[in-house]
């Protein structure tokens, strides 16, 4: 069944080109128009939507925050991500105009599926995002987008992140088509871009040996920091949350810019962080900026592992590993830098002896609040 893999997360780390392959299957028309006729809400009320709430927990949660930067880049609508047990508990304004999209891999996540609830009450379109038909928040919500990604066994969640970050591009995408926020012309391009990303994600899997080897070395490791800006923030969370759910090893992820805001005074000789940089063919001083929050932790000591864009020289000083990853446009490099800091937690957890599958205290779908 694991066809080969020691674990299943491994078999599931692979299996990431199909499961972004299989998501954008099939959602386009001969002209390349995006054609989501599974989301079975009215035209003229997604025209009106005036803000977009995405609701979800753990790692569906940072697939929203991915979603937030595209999104709001194409649509030029205002999102906010919310996990759904505090959105849950507080009094959240929503109201006709607002879309809540719900993202959760096994559509069973109790707190998702209470927050689902709660915004339909306040009268709020609830678009569900999910990787298992026939499951409850589905049928509780107005509509639905399905991931394809398949059944995801492992408890850490891979593949279905990936095709979560997707479905959300599919969905901006859309929705920037229907408001004539963008030409069909510049639609197709981005999806063109996105369709190239199943092959890229194959070659960072393919080149992925380094990494592992690292992973072996720090099997030891007491602490790891992930660091990020723009939407290798989220990537820098998700990295940590792979790491302590499988590794059992203290992590945090940060945006980058927070540094000096307090995280910094956290680095001392030695003190491992992986950094995810932004293209350097991207947005404005994005990428100088994250290269002198490299120069900052270098300079008190920081072991610094650097995840960058093909090309990327300029990181290179300052970085003890670097592990380069395709190029591609800015907003979509998620699916992209995430694949090593996935393949890192496995590796090292697989290197502790741990159950990387079924780590401890956690369940894959946890249907109590
Ligand atoms: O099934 P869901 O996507 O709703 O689950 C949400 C979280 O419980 C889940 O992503 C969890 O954080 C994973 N263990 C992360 O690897």
């Amino acid at each position: 069944e694991k066809g080969g893999f020691a674990s299943f997360m491994d078999k599931e780390i692979h299996d990431q080109p199909h499961a972004v392959a299989d998501t954008l299957l099939g959602r386009t028309d001969v002209r390349g128009q995006l054609v989501l006729d599974e989301v079975r809400i009215d035209e003229s009320v997604l025209r009106a939507v005036d803000k977009i709430v995405v609701i979800a927990c753990g790692t569906a949660a940072y697939a929203g925050h991915v979603a937030k930067y595209a999104i709001e880049h194409w649509c030029r609508i205002p999102v906010e991500v919310e996990l759904a047990h505090e959105f849950r508990y507080r009094d959240p304004v929503v109201d006709e105009q607002t879309l809540v999209v719900a993202i959760s891999q096994s559509g069973e996540t109790m707190d998702t599926l209470m927050a689902v609830r709660h915004a339909r009450e306040q009268g709020a379109k609830v678009l569900a995002i999910v990787n298992t038909h026939g499951s409850t928040i589905p049928r509780e919500s107005d509509a639905v987008l399905y991931t394809h990604a398949g059944p995801e066994i492992a408890v850490a969640s891979t593949k279905a992140f990936l095709a979560q970050i997707t479905a959300t591009y599919l969905l901006g995408l859309y929705l920037a088509q229907l408001r004539g926020n963008k030409f069909p012309d510049e639609v197709a391009a981005v999806l063109a871009e996105l369709r190239a990303m199943p092959d890229k994600i194959q070659q960072v899997i393919d080149r992925s040996g380094r990494v592992r080897e690292i992973a072996r070395w720090m099997a030891d490791t007491q602490s790891v920091l992930f660091l990020g800006r723009h939407v290798g923030f989220p990537v820098a969370m998700e990295g940590a949350l792979k790491l302590k759910e499988l590794a059992y090893i203290h992590a945090e992820g940060f945006a980058a810019g927070e540094l000096k805001h307090g995280p910094i005074a956290l680095i001392e000789p030695g003190q491992p962080v992986f950094v995810v940089v932004p293209s350097p063919r991207g947005r404005d001083s994005l990428h100088s900026k994250v290269v002198s929050n490299i120069q900052e932790i270098r300079a008190r000591g920081a072991r610094t592992l650097v995840i960058a864009e093909d090309g990327d020289e300029a990181v290179r000083p300052f970085a003890d590993e670097v592990f380069y990853v395709p190029q591609a446009p800015t907003l979509l490099a998620p699916l992209l830098a995430v694949v090593p800091l996935q393949v890192f937690a496995c590796e090292l957890a697989t290197a502790k002896g741990l159950d990387v599958d079924q780590p401890r205290n956690l369940a894959k779908s946890v249907t109590v609040e």
